[in-house]
């Protein structure tokens, strides 16, 4: 296993794997720590099948199920398991998306962080990649928590704030609505278990409201936070290549997607390790 650190604020590209074997306890082991280490492991070249992504996934941890809307219709051709989705914009003969989150942009956000135990690694595997665009973006959260005027941390220090998903990609939820849908109290500002870093855990997508402050008092502190957070100073922009197999770990990072076109098809096979609740 190769690991060269990308020229940007996070990253590193890991090569002289194949994971149509599944790593035994030692390489997963090392799997882990390079991702811990570099928030984003981009692995090149890989050719193994959903089966296979399964099995990965597993032996880096437990796999979180697939979460859908309700009135999602899980196409038959898509998956014969809930641990692997398919984030794709391809329609099938009805015109309906073959997978989740099918079209254009979308926010900056950490994985689930709207339930108890947000995910603790995300991982993409590009299998159709559009002409222009579709590109994914990692923010440094260690980094962008770190540069942060003491003035700005203060305001969100041992603070939690309200993240909640109806599934709109560049919206907020619509606030009118909370009972229906996901939603959990999260701490602004968590420590990684495993790096003992502070990590900015805010994101525009998904956090609505600070504890005890109204939704537009908490706007007032959240966006310019947001602004700062999203600065290229702190990102890493990914264009796809297919057969690149990516994982990020997703209390260390925010992950956003550039704008592409309707009919230019785009599909990467999912999977996540799911995690546990935050310490502050
Ligand atoms: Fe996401």
């Amino acid at each position: 296993m190769k690991v060269t650190p990308l020229d940007a604020p996070l990253g590193a590209r890991i090569t002289g794997l194949d994971f149509r074997d599944t790593p035994d306890e030692a390489l997963a082991a090392e799997i882990r720590t390079v991702i811990h280490e570099h928030q984003v492991a981009i692995f090149p070249n890989q050719t193994f099948n959903a089966k296979q992504q399964l099995a990965f996934t597993l032996a880096l941890g437990p796999v979180r199920k697939r979460k859908l809307p309700d009135d999602y219709v899980v196409p038959a051709s898509s998956s014969d398991t809930p641990g692997i989705a398919y984030v794709s914009n391809i329609r099938d003969a009805n015109g309906e998306p073959t997978g989740v989150i099918p079209d254009g942009e979308m926010w900056f956000h950490h994985d689930t962080c709207y339930t108890d135990a947000p995910d603790k690694f995300t991982m993409l595997c590009a299998l159709a990649i559009p002409k222009t665009g579709g590109n994914t973006m990692w923010c440094n959260m260690y980094q962008a928590w770190e540069t942060m005027s003491e003035d700005l941390k203060q305001t969100i220090r041992g603070k939690k704030a309200l993240s909640v998903y109806d599934y709109a990609t560049i919206e907020k939820p619509d606030l009118d609505n909370l009972e229906n849908i996901e939603k959990a109290w999260q701490p602004c500002v968590v420590t990684h278990p495993q790096t003992g870093r502070e990590a900015l855990f805010v994101n525009r997508l998904m956090t609505c409201q600070l504890e005890g402050l109204t939704i537009a008092e908490s706007a007032a502190i959240l966006d310019p936070i947001f602004d700062h957070a999203e600065q290229r100073q702190f990102v890493y922009e990914h264009e796809w290549t297919i057969g690149d197999f990516i994982i990020w770990d997703n209390l260390a990072v925010t992950h956003a997607r550039t704008h592409f076109e309707l009919g230019d098809d785009r599909r990467l096979r999912r999977s996540k390790v799911s995690g546990d609740s935050l310490v502050a």
